[in-house]
């Protein structure tokens, strides 16, 4: 028997284009990996209702992690439209599976690396080693959202603060509200992960990237909780930002920061900006990483209009391969991995469409492939 499980998710759009990818790299490796294949997906929700059926959360549960691909999410009313005849009357709501698996799994912490490796046309500067820790369940992407209004949210809203009488005559179907949950334990959890990441790789800051002047209550919480995990830490200094502030420094000199950490829509937001920083979304790979189990993806989406063409740069997916090494413990395989990566980039033989290259998706899993020692 194999010594890891490992969940097979490419999902759909160019999710299956960069697993054939990741796959090639991973048997070259030699990995003492099996691979399970679980359904996700938009193809799911349209056949059966649901991107994420009961079978792949056993499939899941059984698993040492999981690998994914890209999914397609699409506005409410546009994914009921999809949805075969006989579901359509059912009031199903579509959530994106990759949502539900970090909430599941208690996946809390989404870590998203973007350094710029030499030789990147892409660079935007050459220097830039970024780390952005994104609280992975709580937040904006809680769930919690009222449409239409019910009343007794109104009231409970209207009572808590008068100067909300200035939505009363505002139907309830012409206004919805999203709720930011913040708890203690999610913000803790977060910022020691943030911190030992620092530590063990040893940057000497971490910027903590709120709104606490505004969302006084959940960026205080954060902000709280982040000058209480740091005094575990003196030899890390806090930096406490404001997001909006944050985004302007990180396009004038990028070069200055090192471990950012942020609740979640905001680290969604955050981690794109770094991202492209480096390259784009061709080299941003994530971990969804909970205290047992994890789940390795690159960040960026399906993009349908390339699917099935073996275009797209693959590297963000054999970032996250990576990612997935060093978590399992294969420190060895993850290093050739990333040397050999590191190699391909500088070398620039190999480059796809988006590194302004012709080089397919294979072609690059093939170059990195022969760069191995
Ligand atoms: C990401 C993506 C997801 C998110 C989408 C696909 C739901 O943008 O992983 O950053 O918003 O978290
Ligand atoms: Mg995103």
């Amino acid at each position: 028997m194999a010594k890891y499980r490992i969940a097979w998710m490419p999902g759909d759009g160019i999710g299956l284009d960069v697993m054939q990818a990741a796959r090639l790299v991973l048997d070259a490796l030699e990995l003492d990996g099996e691979y399970i294949p679980a359904d996700i997906g938009w193809e799911f929700w349209c056949r059966e209702g649901n991107p994420l059926p009961d079978r792949t959360m056993r499939i899941l549960e059984e698993s040492s992690c999981g690998l994914f691909g890209a999914i397609t999410s699409k506005p409410k009313d546009e994914a009921i439209e999809e949805l075969a005849p006989d579901l359509r009357s059912q009031g199903l709501v579509y959530r994106s599976p990759i949502v539900s698996l970090r909430q599941r799994f208690d996946l809390y912490c989404n870590l998203r690396p973007c350094r710029a490796y030499p030789g990147n046309p892409l660079n935007y500067r050459d220097d830039i080693d970024l780390v952005v820790f994104r609280e992975n369940t709580e937040g904006l992407y809680s769930g919690v959202e009222f449409y239409p209004l019910p009343d007794a949210v109104r009231k409970a809203m209207r009572e808590h603060n008068p100067a909300m009488a200035r939505f009363d005559n505002v139907p309830a179907a012409e206004i919805a509200i999203s709720l930011r949950v913040i708890t203690e334990k999610g913000a803790t959890r977060i910022l020691r992960k943030a911190f030992e990441y620092a530590r063990d790789h040893s940057y000497r800051s971490v910027t903590l990237v709120e709104k606490p002047n505004v969302l006084r209550e959940t960026s205080g919480i954060m902000t709280r909780v982040a000058r209480a995990v740091a005094k575990e830490f003196p030899e890390i200094s806090l930096w406490e930002t404001n997001i909006d502030a944050q985004m302007m420094w990180l396009v004038k000199n990028p070069q200055d920061y090192g471990v950012l950490v942020t609740s979640n829509m905001f680290g969604d937001i955050v981690s794109d900006l770094a991202a492209q920083l480096v390259g784009g979304l061709g080299f941003a790979s994530s971990g969804n990483i909970g205290d047992a189990f994890a789940v390795f993806e690159p960040t960026h989406g399906s993009a349908p209009k390339y699917a099935g063409q073996l275009k797209v740069n693959p590297i963000a997916m054999l970032l996250a391969v990576r990612l997935m090494l060093d978590w399992l413990g294969e420190e060895e395989l993850s290093t050739v991995l990333e040397q050999a990566l590191a190699g391909v980039i500088a070398s620039g033989e190999v480059r796809t469409y988006d590194m302004g290259g012709t080089s397919s998706t294979i072609d690059m899993a093939q170059a990195v492939i022969r760069a191995f020692p």
